[in-house]
């Protein structure tokens, strides 16, 4: 029986040394711990010998199986670290490698333009003001002088919001900014220097027209307002955002909120004012020039509608087209306007 119990610590000994995977300790544990393992095997054998040799044999039956044990856990040990070194060969990083960058987008070409406006005429004092993209009827079209079914309306090629009707008429979606004109007189702030940037909605597209598109508007309020001061502020917002090269004009025009009333024009930048390329008529402009949009000064009945003293007070408001603005910067050559919200990526990852 001592001799058995010694052959097994041997034979566990030399099998030990050839092992070399997790999986193969783990079978060769079972055979020889397991319920009907060899270590068992030998165990049930203790009951059948002499009782002055079951005590002796029993003792050494315990430390066989610690030494079996403490050369299971050594192999176990060893293995681990094998598994480790493996890992460290495997799984090996070069940490000098270049990393992946993210790819970082950028803000829209409009969004860039608004920031542009609101930084430039915030610098001569104009506060930016949000107003309601969908509208009263009073605010858009009659409290600007636009009695109900005035033919002026027609222009603006409105959208009308399926609402109920209250004492301000329906509900439209903005079709210019001027709808936040009488809003912001609303406040009884005086003097007013507004400038309001907000999207606007018509039913129109073509290579100058989106269905909606942005404006912004400046509103200035104040004691003898004139001509003068509203050309210096034009004439100072295109030095500024086209540079000294490009050339502005005022042409008389008809607005029901203004009087006098302009439209506000700069030199193409397609064509560079010529009104055509090789010959052929210029595709954005035709004749030289595009519209910004328009200016005047504040018609007194706009006034009276924002609860303004007219007699005291007057003042100058003009709206203009910021995707056309930004389409006539200089060296921009945008020939269709619908290629900024088409969202092809080609185009807007120049700019
Ligand atoms: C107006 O909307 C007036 N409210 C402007 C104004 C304000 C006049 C204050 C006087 C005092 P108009 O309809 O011309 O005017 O539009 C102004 C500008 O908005 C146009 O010149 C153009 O630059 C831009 N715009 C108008 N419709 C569109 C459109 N569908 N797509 C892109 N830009 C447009």
């Amino acid at each position: 029986m001592k001799n058995k119990f010694e052959q097994l610590k041997k034979e566990a000994s030399g099998i030990l040394e050839k092992i070399e995977t997790a999986e193969e300790l783990r079978d060769f544990e079972v055979k020889i711990f397991g319920r009907k393992g060899k270590y068992n095997d030998l165990v049930k054998e203790l009951p059948k010998l002499p009782d002055k040799e079951k005590k002796e044999i029993g003792r050494l039956a315990n430390e066989v199986k610690k030494e079996i044990e403490k050369m299971l856990f050594d192999k176990k040990q060893e293995l681990e670290g094998e598994k480790l070194k493996n890992i460290a060969k495997e799984e090996w990083v070069d940490k000098t490698l270049p990393g992946k960058k993210p790819e970082l987008g950028h803000l829209h070409l409009t969004t860039q333009a608004i920031s542009e406006i609101t930084e430039i005429f915030e610098r001569i004092g104009f506060q930016l003001r949000r107003y309601p993209e969908v509208e009263w009827d009073w605010y858009a079209f009659e409290a600007l002088n636009m009695p109900k079914d005035h033919p002026a309306r027609d222009e603006w090629e409105t959208f009308f919001i399926d609402a109920p009707e209250s004492k301000k008429g329906k509900m439209v979606l903005t079709p210019h900014t001027s709808s936040g004109q009488v809003r912001e007189m609303e406040r009884g702030i005086l003097p007013i220097r507004m400038m309001n940037i907000s999207k606007c909605y018509r039913r129109q597209s073509d290579v100058t027209h989106v269905p909606m598109f942005h404006q912004f508007e400046g509103l200035l309020i104040d004691k003898d307002v004139s001509i003068a001061h509203l050309k210096g502020a034009l004439d100072y917002f295109a030095r500024e955002f086209f540079g000294p090269l490009r050339k502005t004009r005022l042409r008389p025009f008809h607005f029901r909120f203004t009087e006098p009333s302009f439209e506000v024009d700069i030199s193409c930048g397609v064509c560079n004012g010529a009104g055509k390329i090789n010959e052929e008529k210029c595709r954005v402009c035709k004749e030289g020039w595009l519209e910004l949009g328009g200016a005047g000064m504040v018609h007194p009945n706009v006034l009276k509608a924002g609860g303004i003293d007219h007699k005291k007070y007057n003042g100058f408001a003009f709206g203009w087209g910021v995707e056309r603005t930004f389409m006539m910067k200089e060296g921009m050559k945008i020939d269709d306007i619908r290629i900024l919200y088409k969202n092809d990526l080609r185009f807007i990852r120049q700019f």
